[in-house]
């Protein structure tokens, strides 16, 4: 499963132009992200962790298994597997590569 989900990302990186750094951007902002994480994911406060300039594995590994359901959120938060559930492996992708990209 981890090895199919690094390929994947190695796959899409080939694919995918710069453009999907753009792409991570909107789809942080249309997806509601930002809502909770800042518009850049920079916010940490409470229990909101920082995203930004966080390592694109990890990133990847936290958003799959809050979609997927093998990581639950504490508590009250949730509200972030509920966010995670419609996206899809390219729109994963193209977040944490953009989230992981910018400090
Ligand atoms: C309602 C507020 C809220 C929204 C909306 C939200 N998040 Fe979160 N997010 C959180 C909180 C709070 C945590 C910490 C959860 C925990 O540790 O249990 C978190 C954790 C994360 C983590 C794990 C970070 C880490 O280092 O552990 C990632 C990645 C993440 N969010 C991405 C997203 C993305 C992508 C979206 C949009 C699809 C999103 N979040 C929408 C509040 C939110």
């Amino acid at each position: 499963m981890k090895n199919k989900m690094i390929g994947l990302f190695i796959a899409v990186l080939f694919i995918l132009p710069a453009s999907a750094l753009a792409d991570g951007k909107a789809l942080f902002k249309s997806k509601g992200c930002s809502g909770c994480h800042g518009a850049m994911g920079a916010k940490a406060s409470g229990m909101i962790p920082q995203l930004m300039g966080k390592d694109v594995a990890l990133l990847q590994e936290k958003l799959t298994g809050y979609r997927d359901g093998t990581i639950k959120s504490k508590g009250a938060m949730l509200m972030n597997n509920k966010m995670v559930k419609s996206l899809s492996d390219e729109e994963i992708v193209a977040i944490t590569t953009w989230l992981a990209g910018h400090q």
